[in-house]
């Protein structure tokens, strides 16, 4: 599996200027998406929830990575915990959503488990020779804490999260973003490969294409650039065209972190890929904003209605471009010097699958 992911990423180039499109084994290959799973999804640090969403006791909200259900908790004493969702009796998801609760009580045969995962009542199992009590916990997976977002690492072998970013901390910090509360979510089942959402996302090329008549006549396209970049992480500045505009910051944290803050106003959006299969994953768009805007419904609105027309203007180009690039006609094109990002992109998924 991890062998097709090294052959489609091998000729991702050592420079922008030498940069072009993923081949289409990257967008049509299921085998590439399998190594992904393990290879990125599951070895990577993936953004679960804010915590500011799980402020009662009790809170939990489930999410599905690389192939993996967890559930992101709230306990009793505060703490947060990433736990698997899968019950340690035969298997079934002990929950889905979000919601409140005080224990997480397997449908299927009524297993309860606490908010940090430990095995608190299993009926009608004195019987067995093999049931050890102590040996039932819904595992813990790795966490890390960034700006109000909780991050998780399925397999544990991932390094410290914030050393990786350290100039995307600074970049943001001005920002505030872990003051921001989420104001509301979009949710929409999205058609097309992971990858098309991230390099739509980190380019602002296309201002000049689907967003003529709104980005484009806010901040130009063309007067876009990588402010700075590593393994990790992303940063594309977003200036405002003349007259009244702000600017706004694009990030990305790979594989699928994907976060813009405006120059203007203290509000902010954070893309999250949840359910992530070969050709589609459902893309919930948080409007994160800071609690004295949340309080304004008129802003909320506005927030969301905006938010809505600038990913409607986004959804053609990336259903079309899954058409393109899954298609045997499909010859992956160079790069331009505003696609950094994408380029960086690239760069990540070739080291993912480097030996
Ligand atoms: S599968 Fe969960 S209690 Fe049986
Ligand atoms: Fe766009």
């Amino acid at each position: 599996m991890s062998d097709h992911a090294r052959v489609a990423y091998a000729a991702v180039s050592d420079t922008l200027a030498g940069a072009t499109a993923l081949p289409r084994a990257a967008f049509a290959d299921p085998q590439v998406f399998a190594a992904e799973q393990a290879g990125v999804f599951r070895a990577g640090w993936i953004p679960v929830a804010r915590e500011s969403d799980l402020a009662e006791a009790g809170a939990y909200r489930s999410v599905d990575i690389g192939g993996a259900p967890l559930v992101v908790t709230r306990d009793a004493a505060g703490e947060i915990h990433v736990l698997s969702r899968i019950c340690r009796h035969r298997g079934m998801p002990v929950v889905e959503g979000s919601g409140v609760a005080k224990a997480l009580t397997c449908p299927y045969h009524l297993w309860r488990y606490g908010l940090d995962g430990k095995l608190a009542a299993a009926p009608a199992m004195e019987r067995s020779e093999v049931f050890d009590r102590e040996d039932c916990d819904l595992p813990a997976i790795a966490t890390a804490r960034w700006n109000g977002w909780i991050f998780a690492n399925i397999d544990g072998k991932a390094p410290p999260l914030e050393p990786q970013i350290a100039p995307l901390t600074a970049r943001v910090a001005a920002f505030a973003p872990q003051a921001m509360v989420t104001v509301d979510t979009i949710s929409l089942e999205s058609p097309w490969n992971w990858k098309l959402m991230v390099e739509n996302f980190m380019e602002s090329y296309h201002h000049i294409g689907p967003h003529i008549g709104s980005l484009q006549q806010s901040n130009p396209g063309l007067g876009t650039y990588e402010s700075d970049g590593a393994d990790l992480f992303t940063i594309l500045e977003n200036p405002p065209a003349e007259g009244d505009h702000h600017g706004f910051v694009v990030a990305a944290i790979f594989p699928t972190t994907l976060l813009f803050f405006s120059e203007g106003t203290p509000l902010g959006t954070w893309y999250e890929l949840d359910s992530i299969e070969h050709g589609r994953f459902r893309l919930n768009i948080h409007l994160l904003a800071s609690p004295d805007l949340a309080a304004i419904p008129e802003f909320v609105a506005g927030f969301r209605a905006q938010a809505l027309a600038i990913h409607d203007e986004d959804i053609p180009v990336c259903e079309g471009a899954q058409k393109g690039v899954t298609s045997p006609l499909y010859i992956p094109g160079p790069l331009s010097h505003l696609e950094a990002s994408v380029w960086r992109l690239h760069r990540f998924l070739k080291m993912s699958f480097e030996a």
